[in-house]
């Protein structure tokens, strides 16, 4: 089963979703500042170029050559797809317009003429921002996430989470809208002795998955599932 599925590249969650991601899904990882999620999202696209696939990765937040040196950083040598199988993008979140028509309008012709087959979006939760009204947040978010389905590519889209709910995305939309939802957590023992990170497939849909609640770290860059090891 598991050669079917679209692996991120982190050895226990592929795990914990039966495999990986189903492929053409769209995956959301939402958790608070520091939980990895940038982390996350380049192991997927390294995970795909090792496999000899074209990827996307639009930033948000930070420029290119932050995104590429941080992956040079885990030693990964990129140079050989960049401009080819690797195409890096920094949005400018400010400039509303730019922004809203590059993602919306132009990412899924950008899908097609690069056959990306992975893409980013991180954080998605900068763009869900540039909505002044709930309700068109709403409407643009499910028109976009419909468009992307259309596209033959998964989709990894990473969000903030709620400022008052660690367990909600920003806008707590997105969760809604993806196929498979991964929740990055900080867990704190009541004697504040210590801080773990800890991870959980919340939702997938079409598709067994484990419910449990999993340690991780990050070392050198890497992230480390402890499938064996127990948070509570
Ligand atoms: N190269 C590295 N070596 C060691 N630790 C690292 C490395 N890269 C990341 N980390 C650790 O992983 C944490 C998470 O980093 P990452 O940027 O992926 O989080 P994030 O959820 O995207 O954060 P933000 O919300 O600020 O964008 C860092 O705070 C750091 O502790
Ligand atoms: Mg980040």
């Amino acid at each position: 089963m598991s050669e079917e599925r679209v692996k991120i590249g982190i050895e226990g969650l592929d795990q914990m979703m039966g495999g990986g991601l189903i492929p053409g899904n769209i995956c959301a990882i939402i958790g608070t500042y520091g939980t990895g999620k940038t982390t996350f999202a380049l192991e997927f696209i390294w995970e795909g170029l090792k496999k000899g696939e074209n990827v996307i990765y639009i930033s948000l937040e930070e420029r290119e050559d932050r995104i590429l040196r941080y992956m040079n950083d885990k030693g990964w040598d990129t140079t050989p797809y960049r401009g080819r199988a690797l195409s890096v993008l920094k949005l400018d979140p400010s400039d509303f317009n730019l922004a809203i028509n590059s993602i919306k309008n132009e990412l899924p012709a950008l899908v097609s003429q690069l056959g990306a087959q992975r893409v980013v979006i991180d954080p998605v939760s900068l763009f869900e921002d540039l909505f002044d009204r709930d309700s068109d947040r709403r409407r643009e978010m499910f028109r976009f996430v419909d468009t992307l389905r259309d596209q033959r590519c998964t989709i990894v889209l990473t969000s903030e989470t709620d400022k008052d709910n660690p367990f909600a995305s920003r806008h707590n939309l997105i969760e809604y809208l993806a196929d498979t939802v991964i929740l990055l957590r900080y867990v704190r023992p009541s004697d504040l002795t210590d801080v773990h990170l800890a991870l959980e497939v919340v939702k997938m849909r079409l598709s067994a998955h484990s419910r449990e609640i999993k340690p991780y770290e990050i070392q050198q860059g890497q992230v480390l599932v402890y499938t064996e090891a127990n948070v509570f």
